[in-house]
This record gives structure tokens, sequence and C-alpha cells, in this order.
């Protein structure tokens, strides 16, 4: 047998052990960055196989926490992509005036610096006041961090550039206090955000939101995981509702493709079409 086949035939083992056990569906992650990880991880715990993580994630619910956190991978910024959230805020947030209630749902959020970033800008445009933001993720050591909005302050130079090149209207200092090396976001901000666990792999769609951003989550999984997820987002929005995806995502080869029209097709946002 030749070793690669070997290898390949651990990672399925792992994976139907894994979707077995605790019901998370992992052999819809893109491969490359599936093996990456796995390998990462027998290395970390010193292992001589990856056949070896199987009784260890099947009995070690810390040992599964482990594994979870490598497979999440939470790079993020405050205003990343500043276009993006320029054009959110000259032609989509206009739209999103003509309602008196406006949910939003960043899937995948990580440790919450989109979603601080989207709190900022609602309320400098009068929205926040109207608005429920649900930040979800399925890492909750992320969400732990998300909830707390406490960020090294050294990072606040570089967001305040992209704040601006966001067209922030204000000083981006007001939403933070800076103590002790660390920037805590305001609670003002925090009010209208509710953070919670949720997987995209199994959980249920949300109702009646007007606007899901999912960026940078998508390439993770391979097409059949992204379509399953792209529908969910279909189902979740009102229909007018916008679906906004990072910069190397897109509903182009998914069934739903039908039921948007493109937005804004260089900074990927879609919107659900009214009757299909
Ligand atoms: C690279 S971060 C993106 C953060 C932010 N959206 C951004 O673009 O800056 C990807 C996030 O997706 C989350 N994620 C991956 N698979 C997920 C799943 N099945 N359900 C929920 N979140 C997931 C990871 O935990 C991680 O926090």
């Amino acid at each position: 047998m030749k070793p690669e086949d070997m290898q390949e035939f651990e990672i399925h083992q792992l994976l139907e052990a894994i979707y077995f056990r605790y019901g998370y569906d992992f052999r819809d992650y893109s491969k490359a960055s599936l093996e990456r990880r796995i390998l990462h991880r027998v290395q970390q715990s010193d292992l001589n196989s990856i056949s070896e993580m199987v009784p260890r994630v099947m009995h070690e619910t810390a040992f599964f926490e482990l594994f979870l956190r490598d497979m999440s991978v939470t790079v993020t910024e405050m205003f990343r992509d500043p276009k993006v959230f320029k054009k959110l805020r000259q032609e989509v947030f206009i739209q999103l005036k003509t309602y008196s209630r406006v949910n939003i749902w960043h899937a995948g959020c990580a440790t919450g610096e989109e979603v601080y970033s989207m709190a900022i800008m609602l309320k400098e445009e009068g929205l926040l006041e109207r608005t429920r933001i649900y930040a979800t993720d399925y890492n909750n050591h992320s969400l732990d961090i998300a909830k707390k909005g406490i960020y090294p302050a050294e990072k606040m130079q570089s967001y305040t550039e992209s704040y601006l090149a966001a067209g922030g209207k204000a000083s981006f200092a007001d939403y933070y206090q800076a103590k002790f090396g660390s920037a805590k976001m305001a609670e003002s901000l925090k009010e209208h955000i509710t953070f919670a666990n949720h997987n995209l792999m199994k959980d249920q769609a949300f109702a009646e939101m007007h606007l899901i951003v999912c960026r940078n989550v998508l390439i993770y999984f391979n097409p059949k995981l992204q379509d399953k997820v792209l529908a969910l987002f279909k189902e979740s929005l009102i229909a007018r509702g916008f679906l906004l995806l990072g910069d190397k995502e897109t509903i182009d080869f998914s069934e739903v493709k039908t039921s948007f029209e493109t937005f804004s097709k260089k900074e990927r946002i879609f919107r659900r079409k009214m009757y299909v």
C-alpha cells in the first residue's frame, strides 16, 4: 500500500470516529487543510500515527477540544478589507434603513473583531439601536475572547487606519478603553451583539436575517458542504436580504445561485431574490 493511501485511510477512520462520537462532520472539509492540521496534532501530541488519535478523540473530550481548536483557523482583524465595509456602509445600509428592526448574522465570527467593526459602522449610520447582531462560531475558545472584546492595544494603530479607510466618521479611540496594554471594546456596542455557539456543519438556520456575513469560512469546506451552508443562509435570509462572503468565496457553483442576484461582484455581496 502506498503511504499516501494509508494516510488517507487513517484520516477517513479518524473523521468517521469524530462524526460517530460528536456529530461533527469534518468529512466535508477541504482535504489539504485537513491533512495539514491533523499531522500538526500528531506531532504536537507526540503520537506515532494518525490512527493513534482515534482512541484519544473517542475517550477524551479534552483531546477532541484540542482537535477542534486545530481545525479552526481564527485569523481575523478589524475592518478586514476596508473597501468591503465601505461598500456596505454606502450601499447596503441605505437598504437596511428601510426596516424598523434589522437582524444581522456573522457566521464564523472567530474572536469577534469583524463583529465589533460592524457594530461601529452601524452606530455611525444611526442603525445600531434597531439592530440585533448574532455572532456565531463553533470554537468556544474564540467565542470567549469575542464576548470579552479585549484586544492587544498595539493592534489599534493599524485598526485605526482600516477604520478610516472603511469610511469611519469619528475617532476610532472613542470605541474602546485602553488599559494595561489592552483595548476593551465599548459596552454600548456589545449590548447589541449576541454571541453563541453554532456549527455550520449541523445546526439549524436562523430566522428573518436582513444581512448574513460569512467571510473566510467557506474556503475551508469542500463544494458539497459549501452548498449545504449556502442553502442554510438562503433559508435564513428574508426576501431581498444580503449575503456577504469573503474575497475568495462565491455562490457561482452552487444550487442557490438562481435564488440570488449579484449586488456587488468585487465585494462579494449577493442579494436574495424576491420569489425564489
Ligand atoms: C478565518 S476565520 C474568519 C473570521 C472572520 N469571519 C473574518 O473573515 O475575519 C474562520 C472561522 O470560521 C470558523 N468555522 C470553521 N468551521 C466552522 C463551522 N463548521 N461552524 C462554525 N464556524 C466555523 C472557525 O472557527 C473560525 O473562527
